[in-house]
Parts: C-alpha cells; structure tokens; sequence
C-alpha cells in the first residue's frame, strides 16, 4: 500500500482557511489532520466544533481528528456532527479505552488510539484487534512546529512487527517534526500515514511538499 499523507491546519493561516482547505483538496494529501487541544490536557487551546463543521464544508477529503483534550468520552458524537471521519483519541486520556473505542466505531468514524513518545507501544497490544490506526507522537503533543524525537523509528518498527502479529490492516500515523527530510525514513520503518504541518504550510511552495511528501522524491 501506498502511505498517505495528512497536512495538518494547525499550521495552517487561520485569516486564509478556505485557500489553505481548497490548496489540501487540490493536492496529492490523502487526508486533512485536524487538532483538537483543550488547555488541559495539552499546555494549548487550538479550535472546536464550529471551526471543524466550516471545514467539512468544503474539504473534499476525509477529517482525521486528533483529539488532545481531557475526557473525550463527553465529546465522541459531536465530533461525528463536526464532520470527524477518523477520529484518535490519547491512551493517558481514556481509563475505558475499549468501550471509547467502540463508541466511535459506532458513531460510524474509524477509531484510533494515540501514545506520546514515553510510552511504550506494548501498551497498545490488547486494544490493537479493535481500532484502525495507531497514531504514534514524534513530538511531545500540543503545539507545531517541534523537534522530531528521533527513537520514533524504532517505536515504528516494533509496532509495525506487532501489527503483524495481531492486526495487519492497522494503520500506524506517525505526527511531529515530519519533513521532505525523514518521511522516506519513516515510511520504510513501516509508517502508512504521515502528518505534516509547518513543514507543509510554512513551506514556500506547499502543494509541492505535500507531492514530494507523497513521491519520496
Ligand atoms: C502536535 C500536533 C501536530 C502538529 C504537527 O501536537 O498533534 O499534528 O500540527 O506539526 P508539525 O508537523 O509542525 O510538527
Ligand atoms: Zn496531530
């Protein structure tokens, strides 16, 4: 399989957002990565639900969701009304993982489980037969524009080994410091989704990145 590719809008220009949108539909991007931050559970506050329903307006590819907020229990069906069609939540932040899992996967969105990059990947073993994609954090969450953490390639690779123990159609996502510089890395570590957002929006030319993001070229 081809790996996808996911600009995230929180590097995006906010007084731009349509041009930004309308530059992602008309790219190779597979993907639009949407953050969530709440000021709780990330040291940041990024956008909501009114933000999130004007995109879906006019994005033409699907929202991938990444909720960095407290509780996200509260919030699974308003972000299926937001427009979310995949939509990750944080390991720290759900003490019932597999029935927030099956939540989502009932509101008819695919279920993702994200750790930050203290966190072992065996820790996801058990939740692993029940979600689509794992999204590994190559940065400390919360905020764009971070150093990539550099042991991301070997979390990459032992969860691509335990995927193909227990869940071979699992996704892994890899959010953080992805550039044109380590993508090619990335991916023959066994990434399949890589987001990127400074690298793509601060970019010069950014439908450019996102196809040398795409081609490895
Ligand atoms: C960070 C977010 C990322 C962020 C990535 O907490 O989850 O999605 O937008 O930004 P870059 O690609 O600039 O590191
Ligand atoms: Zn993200």
């Amino acid at each position: 399989m081809q790996h996808l590719v996911a600009p995230s809008l929180l590097s995006a220009d906010f007084l731009n957002l349509k041009q930004d949108i309308e530059l992602v539909n008309r790219s190779k991007a597979d993907l639009f990565h949407v953050d969530v931050m709440d000021g709780h559970f990330v040291p940041n506050i990024s956008f909501g639900f009114s933000i999130i329903k004007q995109i879906k307006e006019i994005a033409t590819k699907p929202l991938d969701v990444h909720l960095m907020i407290s509780n996200p229990d509260l919030y699974i069906s308003d972000f299926r009304e937001a427009g979310a069609d995949w939509l990750s939540v944080h390991y720290e932040t759900c003490p019932h993982l597999h029935r927030t899992v099956q939540q989502i996967r009932k509101m008819k969105m695919k279920p993702g489980v994200v750790i930050n990059p203290h966190n072992n990947v065996e820790l996801l073993r058990d939740i692993l037969p029940y979600i689509e994609f794992v999204l590994l954090m190559s940065v400390n969450p919360g905020f764009g524009g971070q150093h990539f953490i550099e042991s991301t390639y070997q979390r990459i690779a032992k969860l691509d080994a335990m995927r193909r123990e227990i869940n071979p159609d699992l996704f892994i996502e890899v959010d953080g410091g992805v550039d044109t510089g380590n993508a090619s890395q990335l991916v023959e570590a066994g990434a399949d989704i890589l987001v990127a957002g400074s690298a793509v929006f601060k970019s010069g030319d950014p439908e450019q990145t996102i196809r040398k993001l795409k081609t490895l070229s």
